[in-house]
């Protein structure tokens, strides 16, 4: 089964084609960056004119770079949420009508388990698993037990890590998205320079909290002005804060869950040092950890049309009622 699949949930408009004998035959990323950096955030509404002026060239690319036109094609794949209702209604509406106009079945994908699932684009991982999500929208833990058995173990209770890197990013006067601006400042820093807090929340917790880490940020530069402190050892002593609690948190849940392996997925987890220390600290206790390749971390359609191939060859079509979602429906 060749399958189309759609990413608008956030800033970048993507469409890639994925085939269950061929694989991956084509991936498509348009960045919307040059547009928000200008103001420091993603910008919801431009987003979704965003999205409108690129949907259908980016489209266009991935058939013509998969050799793909309307007769190769066994059905489209779409992210339904959650994300920014604006920018989701575009892909969906978009590709709802394309099914319909092609006669073909249409899946609407949950973005959070697309990310879950995209280390399969690379590796096969046997189940069981405990997946840490780690992006600007989602801090998030799973429980995943096979295809169509994903549970919720703990979330953010307040700020996603990735947010917290481009909160601090701005605070710094780094520009965004943070993220990987602070993965190669903080190379040149010290990671133990400064004493940021760690919020590990009740023993055994698969909870997160960023949002005092943040301030605790804030209120440091506030008095560190004039006292000509380094920003590679800030942002270094920073990243390590966040690294601790998410190697932490990963391994003692994978732990807890008697579970041997652990994946990652997410814009955050390209992050170099937490790939390096959850490599190492995992093969310490014993529990595997399995990465995807950096571009498949951040958000891509390559991972909405291999989602989209299983559930649909599973038999799994959404029906015409098929809307956007804002809130994650895993419930805590
Ligand atoms: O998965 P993603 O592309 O979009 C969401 O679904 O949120 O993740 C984007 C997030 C941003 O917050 C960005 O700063 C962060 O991933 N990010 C990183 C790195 N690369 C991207 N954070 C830390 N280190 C990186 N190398
Ligand atoms: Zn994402």
């Amino acid at each position: 089964m060749r399958v189309l699949g759609i990413e608008s949930s956030c800033d970048d408009t993507a469409a890639a084609v994925y085939d269950s004998s061929a694989g991956l035959l084509a991936n498509i990323v348009s960045s919307q960056v040059p547009v928000h950096s200008l103001y420091g955030g993603v910008v919801p509404e431009l987003a979704s004119r965003e999205h409108i002026r690129s949907v259908v060239p980016v489209v266009e690319r991935a058939l013509a770079e998969a050799g793909s036109g309307r007769e190769k094609i066994d059905g489209i794949a779409v992210t339904a949420g959650p994300g920014l209702i604006g920018s989701l209604l575009v892909g969906l509406c978009f590709a709802k009508s394309l099914a319909y106009a092609w006669g073909k079945p249409l899946y609407g994908a949950d973005h959070l388990e697309a990310h879950i699932f995209s280390i399969f684009l690379e590796q096969e991982v046997p189940f069981p698993f405990v997946a840490l999500l780690v992006s600007g929208g989602h801090t998030s833990l799973f429980r995943v037990s096979g295809w169509e058995e994903v549970f919720f173990l703990g979330g953010t209770l307040d700020d996603a890590a990735g947010e917290a890197f481009d909160k601090a990013a701005k605070l710094l006067g780094l520009g965004y998205p943070g993220g990987a601006v602070i993965d190669r400042v903080a190379q040149e820093g010290d990671p133990g320079r400064f004493a940021f807090p760690r919020a590990w929340l009740a023993p055994g917790s698969a909870d997160f909290s960023f949002s005092g880490l943040k301030t605790s940020l804030r209120v440091f530069l506030s008095s560190a002005e004039g006292r000509g402190v380094r920003i590679e050892d800030i942002a270094a002593s920073f990243q390590e804060a966040v690294v601790d609690v998410l190697v932490g948190k990963t391994l003692g849940t994978a732990r807890r869950e008697g579970v041997l392996r652990a994946v990652l997925a997410g814009g955050v987890s390209a992050n170099s040092r937490l790939r390096r220390r959850v490599e190492e600290e995992g093969s310490i206790a014993g529990i595997e950890v399995h990465l995807p390749s950096k571009a498949l971390c951040t958000d891509n359609a390559a991972m909405v049309a291999l989602l989209g191939e299983r559930r649909l060859s599973a038999g799994r079509a959404s029906g015409p009622d098929l809307n956007a979602y804002a809130a994650s429906r895993f419930p805590r």
